[in-house]
């Protein structure tokens, strides 16, 4: 066809416009972020809280948001178990359930962390996490479909109830809530307590309504989720310990371009680092406010009864060794510098 220049030109800019049109659906998918929703149960003003939101700042700075992190803290989205469930759905990418919460997975290794006084410190757990146990573990994840990306610590368990819980006999009886581990069920009745699994989300109210009498758990989860309005008495006894996996759907992970999840990887680094150096100091400020709010007293258990504790509860470690692993608890043993109290 023989085209005026004039509308060989409009011909030539039509086509033009057409291609641009088609084009810019795959345009702006290609510059849609990719979106992680990282799920978690705690008040964002907690060690976790922050560590997620630091990862996010790391993640969408660091992939000039490529990456777009999206943060649901306190249940919102899921509770405990069904965050779990989410997450191998693919329904949220990332979480950070405590290690407590891993054996409805069928992965009770993770069990071996709830074992009464098995940490003599934070350096202890972190010997664990840091080192070949702590990937091992990870590893047992894979066929699950969840890839492990950090261990957060969040320091030691206090107990709390509406009587004062000195020595072992002030237990009997008293309905405790736990998180869903075995080893943390073995450990209530071992002081002749009454354990009653439940989520995270559902404590306060329980609590307050008198379904359970009591409850252990860290300062900066007492202080944000208002325990201590709710309990009259709280021991420091630093029985267990509270710490978290960061963990994320294996195969969104596997399927991030490369550079993504190297940056990525790095950006979680950094936001470990950070988690792990304010949990001490976020738990020492949050008992301070508790302390300080009058509404519950803080008991620190004399040597000889926490000698009482300890000889209550050490025999969980032999009673939960066909569920844990004989293999895992010595290994924990070892790299934690454990020493059995005499
Ligand atoms: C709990 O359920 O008590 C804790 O695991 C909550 C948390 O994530 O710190």
């Amino acid at each position: 066809m023989n085209l005026t220049p004039r509308r060989a030109v409009l011909a030539a800019a039509a086509r033009f416009a057409f291609a641009v049109l088609a084009l810019t659906p795959a345009l702006a998918l290609a510059q849609a972020p990719i979106i992680i929703k990282f799920s978690h149960v705690v008040a964002p003003d907690t060690p976790k809280g922050k560590g997620a939101q630091r990862f996010k700042e790391l993640a969408e700075a660091a992939t000039q948001g490529r990456v777009k992190v999206e943060l649901y803290p306190n249940s919102q989205l899921y509770k405990d178990k069904e965050e779990l469930e989410a997450l191998q759905l693919g329904s949220v990418q990332m979480l950070a359930p405590s290690l407590a919460k891993f054996g409805p997975l069928g992965v009770k290794e993770f069990e071996v962390f709830d074992l009464p006084f098995i940490f003599k410190d934070q350096a202890a757990f972190r010997a664990v996490t840091d080192g070949p146990v702590g990937a091992d573990l990870f590893k047992k994840l894979e066929p699950k479909g969840i890839q492990g990306l950090g261990y957060w610590d969040n320091g030691f368990h206090i107990m709390s109830a509406n009587k004062p819980l000195h020595g072992v006999a002030d237990f009997k009886g008293q309905k405790m809530r736990i998180q869903s581990s075995k080893v943390l069920d073995a450990q209530m009745r071992a002081l002749g307590a009454i354990p009653q699994v439940m989520a995270f989300s559902e404590l306060y109210s329980a609590l307050q309504s008198g379904v359970v009498d009591g409850t252990e758990g860290v300062p900066s989860n007492f202080y944000t989720q208002k325990i201590y309005e709710v309990q009259k008495h709280i021991t420091l006894s630093n029985h267990g310990h509270l710490a978290y996996a960061v963990i994320v759907n294996k195969k969104f992970w596997d399927g991030l371009p490369a550079d993504i999840r190297s940056t990525l990887t790095g950006a979680m680094r950094d936001a470990t680092t950070y988690a792990n150096a304010i949990a001490t100091t976020e738990n020492a400020d949050a008992l301070d406010k508790i302390k300080a709010s009058g509404k519950s007293t803080v008991y620190t258990p004399t040597v000889a009864e926490l000698a009482e504790w300890k000889k209550a509860l050490m025999p969980v470690h032999k009673e939960m060794e066909a569920r844990v692993g004989k293999a895992t608890i010595e290994a924990v043993y070892k790299a934690a510098g454990f020493v059995a109290p005499k």
